[in-house]
C-alpha cells in the first residue's frame, strides 16, 4: 500500500521553562534549524534536512512537556475523511483555523485515551534550502552545526489506557502495531509501538497513571558514529544523558537519551528495523523489557520509567 491516509509525524509543540536556554539548545547544540517566531512568542524549527516550514516549536510555560504532537495527511480530503472517522469514533474534535501556527494549515485536534493531544493537517509550507531540490549535494554547512538530525521522526507519550489509544490509531487512523511488550500477567499490552509507514515506529505509548505526559521526541541521524559525535557534543555542551550510547532490542535502534533545559526528555537515533503492516506484531516479554531497552547491558534504567514531563 503507497501512503495515502496519515503520512508521518509533522511537528511537536513543547513547553520549555527558559525560552531563551531552550532556543539555544534546540538549535545550536541539537542543531536545529530556526524557521521563525511568531506573535505569540513561540519559536519554531526544522531539521536541516526537512521541507516543511517545522517540526518542533517551543511555547514558554511554567511546566515543560507536550503541548501536542500532530501528523501530516496526504490531502485535504484524507483530512476531511479522518476528521468524521474520529467523530464516529467518539473522539471530541476542536478545528484549529489555518494560519494559528507559521506556515501551517488547518488542524484537527483531539485527545486520545492517554489524555495527549494529537493533531492532524494537510498544508504546511515547503521552505526547501537553496538547491535542496535541483542536484542537491549529500549535506550542507547546516548539517555540520550541533548534533544536526535528520528529521523529527517519532515521539514516546506516557498515559493512561495505552489499549484504547492502540484501537484508535489502528481502527481510525491506519496505523499498524509492529512491537509491544506484555505485563507480568502475559497477555496485557503495557507498551506499544505504531507505524503509518515502514518505520519501526511513526509513535509509541506506555502505560504510565499520569495522563498527558512525554517520555521524549525523537531525532533522527544516519550512522552510528554519528550518535557517538551526538554524545560528544552533548558531553561538549554539558547536557545531561541519560542512557546511552547503545542499543535498544525493541526496534533495535542505536540511541542516546539526554534532557533538554527545562527537562524534556530527547533522543538522537539511528537505524533499527524497517516494518510492513502484513507483518505479525514483535512481542517482549515483561522479564526482558531490561534488554529491550539496553540490549548491551540488558539494563532497566530506573528513571526511564520514571521521569517524564
Ligand atoms: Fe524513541
Amino acid at each position: 500500500m503507497a501512503l495515502t491516509g496519515v503520512l508521518r509525524p509533522g511537528h511537536a509543540q513543547l513547553r520549555v521553562t527558559d525560552l531563551y536556554r531552550a532556543t539555544h539548545f534546540y538549535r545550536d547544540v541539537l542543531g536545529l534549524v530556526e524557521t521563525g517566531r511568531d506573535s505569540a512568542g513561540r519559536v519554531y524549527f526544522k531539521a536541516w534536512d526537512e521541507r516543511d516550514h517545522n517540526s518542533i516549536i517551543l511555547r514558554e510555560a511554567d511546566a515543560p512537556g507536550i503541548d501536542h504532537l500532530a501528523f501530516k495527511v496526504r490531502d485535504n480530503a484524507t483530512l476531511e475523511r479522518l476528521e468524521g472517522d474520529l467523530r464516529s469514533w467518539g473522539a471530541p474534535i476542536e478545528r484549529v483555523p489555518a494560519g494559528e501556527m507559521l506556515a501551517t494549515g488547518r488542524r484537527v485536534r483531539f485527545e486520545i485515551p492517554s489524555g495527549h493531544r494529537i493533531e492532524l493537517y494537510a498544508e504546511k509550507e515547503a521552505v526547501p534550502y537553496a538547491g535542496q531540490l535541483q542536484n542537491p549535494g549529500p549535506w550542507t554547512a547546516a548539517a555540520e552545526h550541533g548534533i544536526a538530525p535528520i528529521r523529527m521522526d517519532h515521539a514516546l507519550l506516557y498515559g493512561p489506557r495505552v489499549n484504547d489509544n492502540l484501537a484508535l490509531f489502528t481502527e481510525v487512523l491506519g496505523f499498524y502495531l509492529t512491537e509491544f511488550v506484555t505485563l507480568p500477567d502475559g497477555e496485557t499490552k503495557g507498551a506499544v509501538w505504531l507505524s503509518c509507514s515502514i518505520k519501526a515506529h511513526d509513535i509509541a505509548f506506555v502505560e504510565h497513571t499520569e495522563p498527558g505526559r512525554l517520555h521524549h521526541v525523537s531525532f533522527l541521524l544516519d550512522s552510528w558514529e554519528k550518535i557517538l559525535r551526538a554524545g560528544d557534543i552533548m558531553s561538549m555542551n554539558k547536557v545531561p544523558v541519560e542512557i546511552g550510547p547503545t542499543r535498544h532490542g525493541i526496534t533495535r535502534g542505536m540511541t542516546i537519551y539526554g534532557f533538554d533545559p527545562s527537562g524534556n526528555r530527547f533522543e538522537t537515533f539511528c537505524g533499527g528495523l524497517q516494518s510492513y503492516p502484513d507483518q505479525a506484531p514483535i512481542a517482549w516479554s515483561w522479564d526482558e523489557l531490561p534488554s529491550g531497552l539496553d540490549y548491551p547491558q540488558r539494563k532497566l534504567h530506573e528513571t526511564f520509567l520514571t521521569v517524564v514531563t
